[in-house]
């Protein structure tokens, strides 16, 4: 089956590239939210974002116009998903919300379209036991900021047929993207190992075996990250950290992936990094200097 329409369900972050790589590339887009004000702002990240391929010799201002015009924003999921042949769900990580978005889709989309979601941590297995379809449902796992990034790590529900896979597979790699396929296991692969390393450089900064700094030069400039865990943390979302750790932690039922102590007053204490203005480092408008927080001081 050839897919040349694709819907995105939700604009926010991740919606907006992942909108923006596929009509890049081709592909028509419905672009779907149910706050008007995010279609619009992702509609000007994504002529910003194009811009900024042009300033770089990446992109033609011919293929600019011709991406802006692949994208079409629709504000209902039914109208949205009901031509398609796949959808790439981006909504709010929240399991209840995610179950009932797939059955509305499941409702409205064409019974041979392939239903995926971009979910960090949420089990694929589970949001294909909302549908009708569970071998046509598919993580496809976008890393931000996605025009940049170049992975897209696929996994494989319970029930994924091995056709949906490769299929996927080949249209990830028609967006110039490499695809991973792993198991659907909590963390997947990329925040199963990612999210432990974040964790233990927090327990490092909380048992005060080295300072903020310190920890995330050891990883840059040793282990050649090009950004540290704190840092990465901070700009993730330290909420973000927090919820997946638990995910991990309830999934495996191991206290090793139990979030520190000191995350847990961050998150609680609302200083969340990058969108919060203070994370480990503090963050002022308009400014790129990397300054740690006086509390880390
Ligand atoms: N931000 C990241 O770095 C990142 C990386 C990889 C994966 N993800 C995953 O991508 C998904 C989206 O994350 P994000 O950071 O883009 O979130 P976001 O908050 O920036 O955007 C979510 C969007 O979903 C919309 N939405 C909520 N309910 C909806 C509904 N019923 N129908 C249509 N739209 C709806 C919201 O209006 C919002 O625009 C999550 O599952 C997240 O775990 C995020």
């Amino acid at each position: 089956m050839n897919i040349t329409n694709v819907a995105v369900i939700g604009a926010g972050t991740m919606g907006n590239g992942i909108a923006h790589v596929f009509a890049q590339s081709g592909f028509k887009v419905n672009l779907i939210d149910v706050n008007p004000a995010q279609l619009d702002k992702a509609r000007q990240t994504i002529l910003k974002n194009l811009d900024r391929q042009i300033a770089k010799g990446a992109l033609t201002e011919d293929q600019k116009q011709t991406t802006l015009s692949n994208i079409s924003s629709v504000s209902d999921i039914a109208t949205g998903v009901a031509s398609v042949g796949l959808v790439v769900e981006a909504a709010t990580e929240n399991t209840e919300l995610k179950r009932k978005i797939f059955q509305l889709i499941d409702e409205a989309a064409p019974p041979h379209a392939i239903l995926a979601t971009n979910t960090s941590s949420i089990s694929i297995t589970k949001i294909a036991a909302a549908t009708r379809r569970p071998p046509k449902v598919i993580g496809m796992h976008f890393m931000n900021p996605v025009p940049v990034m170049k992975l897209v790590e696929i996994i494989n529900g319970y029930a994924t047929e091995r056709e949906v896979t490769e299929q996927v597979v080949e249209l990830s790699k028609k967006l110039g993207k490499t695809p991973c396929v792993v198991n659907d296991y909590p963390g997947f692969i990329a925040n199963r190992i990612l999210m432990p390393m974040i964790n233990e450089a927090i327990y490092s900064l909380y048992e005060q075996v080295a300072g903020v700094e310190e920890i995330d030069t050891v990883m840059k400039l040793g282990m050649a990250h090009p950004m540290g865990p704190l840092q990465l943390a901070d700009f993730i979302g330290l909420d973000v950290c927090y919820s997946i750790l638990n995910v991990l932690h309830e999934g495996f039922g191991n206290p090793k992936y139990a979030p520190c102590p000191l995350l847990t007053n961050m998150v609680t204490a609302g200083y969340l990094g990058v969108k919060s203005g203070e994370g480990f480092y503090r963050y002022t408008a308009g400014s790129k200097e990397l300054v740690v927080s006086s509390r880390f001081r």
